[in-house]
């Protein structure tokens, strides 16, 4: 029998995605955000939410566009202090030595530390409840050639993300791999 734990936000995995923005002066900054992913496929488009409080609000506000930037397990300190200062008092990538790139499609920088991007252009905001939730086509996806595969697509296992479990607050790297999408469940019932 289960057992109710109340009306929480708790779903596996959370992604941590480092959102990278410019604020008015053009100063780049990135903010770590679990409240996100995938929702289209035609046009691409992941989905972020933020706190108005946030400095990366009022940037994605001023320039309709940020970058998803996933990090690898290595640099799992770094995500979390992105997450626990904010750009409006630290100028945080020069404190952690990373290093913002212009993005080729939109406004907003890319970490070249990690080796994964997505250049996004948003499309919708919805004003949710204490986080409104931006609403980014995915103009390009940059990768480093070394996390490709022989199809030319990132492969999970070397880019090394990982995940964060809300309400433990921790964050946990990927685990083995279990099986082919859209092929093992297809024998079921035949
Ligand atoms: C693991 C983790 C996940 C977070 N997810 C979110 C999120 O989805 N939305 C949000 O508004 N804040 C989130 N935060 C908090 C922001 O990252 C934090 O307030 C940050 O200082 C904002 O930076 P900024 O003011 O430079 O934009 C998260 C923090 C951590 C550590």
């Amino acid at each position: 029998m289960k057992k109710s734990i109340g009306a929480k936000t708790i779903v596996y995995p959370t992604p941590v995605f480092l959102v990278g923005t410019y604020d008015r002066s053009g100063k780049p900054n990135v903010m770590t955000a679990a409240w996100g992913g995938i929702c289209c496929s035609e046009p691409p488009c992941v989905a972020v939410s933020l706190r108005k409080a946030t400095h990366s609000y009022g940037n994605i506000m001023g320039n309709r566009a940020f970058t998803i930037n996933i990090a690898s397990e290595e640099h799992v300190r770094e995500a979390d202090y992105f997450g626990i200062v904010s750009g409006k008092k630290k100028d945080k990538l020069s404190v952690v030595g990373f290093t913002p790139v212009k993005s080729g499609m939109v406004n907003a920088p890319y970490i070249e530390e990690c080796p994964l991007v997505l250049e996004c252009k948003v499309i919708h905001i919805l004003e949710i409840g204490l986080h409104t939730q931006f609403v980014g086509e995915i103009m390009d996806v940059k990768a480093d050639e070394d996390v490709l595969g022989e199809n030319g697509f990132p492969l999970i296992n070397k880019v090394k993300p990982f995940l964060f479990a809300p309400e433990t607050r921790a964050y946990f790297g990927i685990g083995n791999f279990l099986g082919k999408a859209f092929s093992i469940g297809s024998e079921i019932g035949k």
